[in-house]
């Protein structure tokens, strides 16, 4: 493993903005990507085409719901890499409206991916980042999240009722905020970032935008250079309220 290649695990990459983040991290020269995949089979088949254009990809089990998938995920890493230099929190899910689940139960479940999953993976490989000369993270949010945007009458998506999801996700930017401050010495870079409405099994496929431009500000995020922002939340055309 060459000091000058950067290593950056992605989480929920087998599907979606996950994988066409992976995609696009890994098509910059010198980025050796971890697939982070509940099911380590589909992050193999998703893997195929990718290690088929030579790219340095490598699916590796991960359910952020579960202490030792991450454990184990933890001992591979420092077996096999001895850090990592950027970190996507992109797995999420969303439940509003789910036909049989109460809204609690909605609101439970959707907090232990969108949020203790990721406080969950963050504090496992914030250990492996230290020792990155370059340690980045970055948040999948959403800005159906934002207080900022739901306050204004104009907003596009103020039609969209995602409560529970919507909930979930201004927690997300609450920890963006917190790790950003607490890791700021470290030299860390902790943003969030909002893919935009997109096509994927979570949308129904009903998104405007492709999982590939969604994933374009997550990838420029992963790899944000000195100058680069710390605590702040973007999507592709500008900087979001909180
Ligand atoms: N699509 C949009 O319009 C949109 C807009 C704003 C933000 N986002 C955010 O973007 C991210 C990706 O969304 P998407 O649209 O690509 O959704 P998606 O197609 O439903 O993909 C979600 C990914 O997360 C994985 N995942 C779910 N629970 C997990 C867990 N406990 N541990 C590990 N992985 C888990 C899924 O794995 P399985 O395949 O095993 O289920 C899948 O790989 C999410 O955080 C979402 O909230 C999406």
């Amino acid at each position: 493993m060459g000091t000058t290649e950067i290593i950056v695990l992605v989480s929920g990459a087998n599907r979606g903005i996950g994988l066409a983040i992976a995609t696009g991290l890994a098509r910059h020269k010198g980025v050796n990507v971890l697939l982070g995949c509940r099911d380590l089979d589909r992050g193999k088949e998703a893997s195929i085409p990718l290690q088929a254009e030579g790219l340095r990809v490598r699916p590796v089990q991960l359910d952020t719901t579960d202490e030792d998938s991450v454990l184990a995920l933890t001992d591979l890493i420092e077996r096999e890499y001895g850090r990592l230099d950027a970190l996507v929190n992109n797995a999420g899910i969303g439940l509003d409206y789910h036909p049989t689940l109460s809204v609690a139960e909605q609101m439970r479940q959707t907090l232990e991916v969108n949020v203790v999953g990721v406080l969950r993976l963050t504090e496992a490989m914030a250990p492996f980042l230290a020792k990155s000369n370059r340690p980045r993270i970055v948040n999948v949010s959403s800005e159906l999240s934002s207080f900022g945007m739901r306050a204004d009458p104009n907003w596009a998506y103020s039609a969209i009722k995602l409560p529970t999801y919507a909930a979930s996700k201004a927690a997300l930017n609450s920890l963006t905020v917190s790790y950003a401050d607490q890791l700021r010495d470290k030299g860390f870079k902790v943003n969030a970032i909002c893919p935009g409405y997109t096509a994927t099994e979570a949308t129904n496929f009903s998104g405007t935008r492709t999982p590939e431009q969604a994933a374009v500000i997550a990838v420029n995020f992963a790899l944000l250079d000195e100058e680069g922002p710390n605590g702040i939340f973007v999507n592709e055309a500008r900087e979001l309220p909180w």
